[in-house]
């Protein structure tokens, strides 16, 4: 039986095993797929290990997109700008091939729910969930792309390493005035986690507009509460982007993508 898993720490939170297992079933396959926690130091030596035991491939959660990305001898062009990998693919040659699908999961689950891609959008925060998610959205030929960030200077850096693909500012928190207006709004802070508002003002939902938080917490969201009683109209968490991402690791390791929305109906009823 081909064998996966995701690596994290900690890693008992993860939905991955139980949303490969739905795809598995889906396509009418067979899989292990199952949750590792390395410990912070032993990354690498467990990865190795789980090579030697014949594993074809596994994701990468926190904090380790970032070593994985070191360890991968081929790296797709989305997961060098995103400079952080999700998943490893161990080819039989001996090599590790390594991508990132977090931006793909987050696009397909916006267009699945009709977000406004091509209209004026507001991205907060400029971490490593920041940087993942701005190509595959300028992909879509947003009207603009702004970035704001508690830090200015790390929203400006992604901004200017990003310019070359369409439409993408950053501006200073201070700097948004109350007449500029945003379609969809992504939450990509870790704010939500600590029960947070990220700092912006409410003045930036338009009338109609589209919210999304990253995070996916089980309740809504103090962002998504927030962002409905600010005027906006669909207020989507991040589930839909966890099983987005995990089909295209799917996709990418066994080459059929899994049909999401049943998967994901499912999922939120397991968890509600
Ligand atoms: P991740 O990889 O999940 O993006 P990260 O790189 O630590 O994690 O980035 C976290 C993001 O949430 C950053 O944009 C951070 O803002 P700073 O760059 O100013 O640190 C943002 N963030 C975290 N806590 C926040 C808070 N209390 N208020 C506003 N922004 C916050």
């Amino acid at each position: 039986m081909d064998k996966y898993a995701v690596f994290g720490h900690p890693i008992k939170q993860s939905k991955s095993p139980q949303i490969h297992q739905h795809f598995a079933q889906l396509t009418e396959q067979v899989i292990e797929y199952t949750a590792i926690d390395p410990g912070l130091n032993n990354f690498v030596a467990e990865i190795k290990r789980f090579i030697k035991q014949g594993a074809k491939g596994c994701n990468v959660t926190m904090p380790f997109k970032e070593q994985a990305f070191e360890i991968a001898d081929h790296v797709t062009e989305r997961a060098r700008l995103a400079g952080a990998v999700n998943t490893l693919t161990f080819n039989q040659d001996g090599s590790i091939s390594a991508d990132n699908t977090d931006g793909a999961g987050l696009v397909s689950d916006l267009k699945s729910n009709n977000a406004p891609l091509n209209k004026r959008i507001l991205l907060i925060g400029a971490g490593g969930a920041a940087r993942g998610v701005i190509k595959p959205l300028l992909d879509c030929h947003p009207e603009s792309l702004v970035i704001v960030n508690r830090t200015f200077e790390k929203a400006n850096q992604l901004a200017k390493m990003f310019e070359q693909y369409g439409n993408i500012a950053s501006i200073p928190l201070e700097r948004i005035t109350s007449d500029m207006k945003f379609d969809l709004i992504i939450n990509s802070t870790s704010t939500s986690l600590s029960n947070e508002l990220p700092p912006i003002p409410d003045s930036v939902f338009a009338k109609h507009s589209f919210s999304y938080d990253m995070v996916y917490k089980g309740e809504a969201t103090r962002f998504l509460s927030w962002a409905k009683q600010s005027g906006s109209t669909t207020c989507v968490d991040g589930l839909g982007m966890l099983v987005g991402q995990a089909a295209e690791s799917y996709y990418v390791w066994r080459a059929i993508k899994p049909e999401q929305a049943n998967v994901l109906s499912k999922l939120r009823l397991d968890l509600s």
